[in-house]
């Protein structure tokens, strides 16, 4: 039920695709990559042409896809949404105030072949949810500013948290309620009791020599992994 997003942000550029095979096989869930544009935040990350770069690789040992979890913080979001579809995006978040129409960009993205979630900031109300429920496959609630990586998590985000889970609780439908932002093993657990299911982590991972342990740790926290005796963290489907 939980997945684990490692955010690439951390990782060590200059050897991506080996940070990314690594993390794969230390058990991560999803690869998740933050694209900034130096205008919607005040930082500049990568673009397509590195998703597209790393797409091949995102796959398990015994060849299952790691989904590419694209979380875009650009503003306009239209045209790299759609380049990021061709590079390989399974998923592509934005954010509602980045785009002047959120309905169309949702239906652009779905059009596109790919899931659509819509991210909010701290002091971002969850409003929009009401009026495009039907159209989203992912919630991301931001527990930092968006920019940067390494950040202390914003409490006021488990409240927010709440009240997405029961915004989607009410929908019926199947979303993922992910948290970005400050999450680390010792904070995991009351982000899932609010509610998440869906865990980026930066900082928490890739700032530690052992991957593999630090996503152990958080699938004990979780209840999951060996203590709780479900399948080898590796042996989780995407
Ligand atoms: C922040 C990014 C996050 C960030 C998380 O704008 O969206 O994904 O990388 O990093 P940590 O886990 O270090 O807070
Ligand atoms: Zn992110």
């Amino acid at each position: 039920m939980y997945r684990i997003a490692p955010s690439i942000l951390s990782a060590d550029f200059a050897r991506l695709g080996d940070e990314v095979k690594r993390v794969i096989a230390a058990g991560a869930d999803w690869i998740h990559f933050d694209v900034m544009d130096n205008h919607y935040v005040p930082n500049l990350t990568i673009g397509h042409g590195v998703a597209q770069a790393l797409k091949p690789h995102l796959k398990r040992p015994d060849g299952t896809p790691v989904l590419l979890d694209v979380h875009l913080m650009v503003a306009p979001v239209d045209p790299l949404a759609e380049r990021f579809a061709e590079a390989g995006a399974d998923l592509i978040s934005f954010h509602p105030d980045a785009t002047n129409h959120v309905d169309r960009t949702l239906q652009l993205i779905r059009g596109a072949g790919c899931k659509a979630g819509l991210a909010f900031n701290p002091a971002e109300s969850l409003d929009v949810l009401e009026w495009v429920i039907d159209k989203i496959d992912l919630v991301l609630i931001m527990s930092v500013n968006p920019g940067f990586g390494g950040q202390g998590f914003i409490d006021s985000a488990l409240r927010k948290v709440e009240q997405a889970r029961a915004i989607i609780e009410r929908s019926g439908r199947d979303i993922r309620l992910e948290v970005d932002g400050g999450i680390k093993v010792d904070n995991i657990r009351r982000v899932a009791d609010a509610g998440a299911d869906t865990f980026v982590a930066g900082s928490a991972i890739f700032g530690q020599k052992d991957y593999a342990a630090v996503i152990a740790a958080m699938r004990a926290a979780l209840g999951e992994g060996a203590a709780a005796g479900a399948k080898p963290a590796v042996a989780l489907a995407a």
